[in-house]
Parts: structure tokens; sequence; C-alpha cells
């Protein structure tokens, strides 16, 4: 995937939230941000996802510039899909409903259709025996899944994704993990942030090293994990890496 970012800067208050950021990629169908806490992820997936609009600089996104108009903005977010760090479904829908009910709010598909739609993305991750259950009654796991099928459902160009697998334990992790890598062997293309170096490292075909609203590198994982350039990615590894 194609994407070009230049003087992306986004504040909240005094604060930059993203100060001045670059970054170029091209090819490849994976794009995964890692950093410190803080260090601007969630915010970038946010504003590259449409769902908050930046106070300077230039996004362009498959060879298109980032809309700007609120109606441009809405089509664009119907096209993308997202799984956010927390709060993901409804917590008083079943799994089915969870995913029937934006299918037919915001892709307008008849209720017959995004039953069909919704039941097909279930099962294609295994969780159609699930179907009728509410959140509650679900794994972390479990629950994790439901929210990436409710993601994929619509078939989105970019599938927006941050950080999958936070507040799981190792077994439901490498469960999400594993989904996400068919996703990606499938062709859909992915932007994710994640704290686990292990899955940012097999699953990305690029990794982007966020600190304090910028991108200080960017490499494929290969060579950024073997031999990051700057001292506060070494840094970070090092110190990440430790308990690997
Ligand atoms: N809505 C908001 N209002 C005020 N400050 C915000 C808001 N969202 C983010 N920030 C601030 O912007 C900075 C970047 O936050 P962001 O959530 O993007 O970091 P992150 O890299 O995703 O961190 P983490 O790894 O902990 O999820 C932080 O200092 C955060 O406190
Ligand atoms: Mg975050």
């Amino acid at each position: 995937m194609k994407l070009e970012i230049h003087g992306l800067t986004k504040r909240f208050g005094s604060h930059a939230a993203l100060d001045h950021l670059d970054l170029s990629v091209d090819g490849g169908r994976v794009i995964v941000l890692v950093g410190p806490s803080g260090g601007g992820k969630s915010t970038l997936l946010r504003v590259l996802g449409g769902l908050e609009t930046p106070d300077a600089g230039e996004v362009v996104i498959r060879e298109k510039p980032l809309p700007r108009s609120e109606a441009e903005l809405l089509a664009y977010r119907r096209r993308n899909g997202f799984l956010f760090q927390q709060f993901n479904l409804f917590p008083h829908l079943t799994a089915l409903r969870n995913l029937t009910l934006p299918l037919e709010e915001v892709q307008r598909l008849s209720p017959a259709d995004a039953k069909a739609t919704a039941e097909a993305a279930l099962d294609r991750f295994g969780l159609l025996a699930h179907a009728h259950k509410r959140p509650a009654e679900l794994s972390g796991g479990q629950q994790q899944r439901v929210g990436i099928a409710r993601a994929v459902a619509a078939k989105p160009e970019v599938l927006f994704l941050d950080e999958p697998t936070s507040a799981l334990d190792p077994e439901m992790t490498a469960e999400v993990l594993e989904l996400i890598q068919e996703l990606a062997e499938g062709g859909q293309r992915i932007i994710l942030s994640t704290h686990e170096m292990g899955f940012a490292r097999a699953v990305g075909d690029l990794v982007a090293f966020l600190a304090a609203g910028k991108v200080v590198e960017s490499a494929p994982p290969a060579q950024w994990f073997e031999k990051p350039q700057s001292e506060q990615a070494q840094r970070f590894l090092s110190r990440v890496l430790r308990y690997v």
C-alpha cells in the first residue's frame, strides 16, 4: 500500500500528539506502528482512518489525499474498518447483532443481506457457534475476534487495528494474531499498532517506530529489529525485548 505523510500535526490543547510526522511507504500490505506509550500510535491510526482531523500536514493514502469535508470523511470511514484499543462491542447486543447493526445502518444492507454477510464473517473466524452470545458471555479473545470480524465484514479497503491484542492472555493473543496473519495473507491491507514485538516482526511488511509524535525510523522488520539506527529505538528495543 502506498502512503505518504508530510508534516502531520495533531494537537490536543498545547500538546502535539503528532508533531510534524513524516512517513513514506511504498508497497507491502501490513504497516505496523510500534513505540513507547504516548508516542502517538492511536492518534495516527485515528487520523489515517478519518476519525480525527489533523491540524496541519499532508496525507496521501493509496494515491488519494485524505478527505477533509465531513461528507467525504463519512464515505471514507465507511470504506474502511476499525478495531479500537478498547470498548469495541455493544455490550447489550449479541455477537451477530454487533455485526448486522453497522452493516444495516452504515453500509445500508437489507436485514437479510446483513445477516448473511455477518454469518459468513463469523463463520470465517470460527465464531458462528457464538453468534447468539453477548460480549459478557464471550472470552476476551473471542470478543476481540468478533470485533475483527465486524471490522472486516464489509470488506474494508484498509483495516485499522489499534492494539488488537491488548488485555489478552498469551493463548488468546496467539489466536488473534493468527487471525490477523490469515487476513494479511488473504490480501487485506492493514495498519495496526502493537506492543507485541514478535508479532510486529512476523506480520509486518514495514515497521514504523513512533516516539513523541514523530516517526523516528521505519524499515522492513527483519532490518529494523536487527539494526535499529537511532539510539531511541535501540533503547526501546533493548528494554522491551529483554522480557520476551
Ligand atoms: N483526546 C485526547 N485529548 C487529549 N490528549 C490526547 C487525546 N488523545 C491522545 N492524547 C495525548 O496524545 C499523546 C499520544 O497519545 P496516543 O494515544 O496516540 O499514544 P499511543 O502511542 O497510542 O500510546 P499507547 O501505546 O499507550 O496506546 C499522549 O500524550 C496522549 O495523552
Ligand atoms: Mg494507543
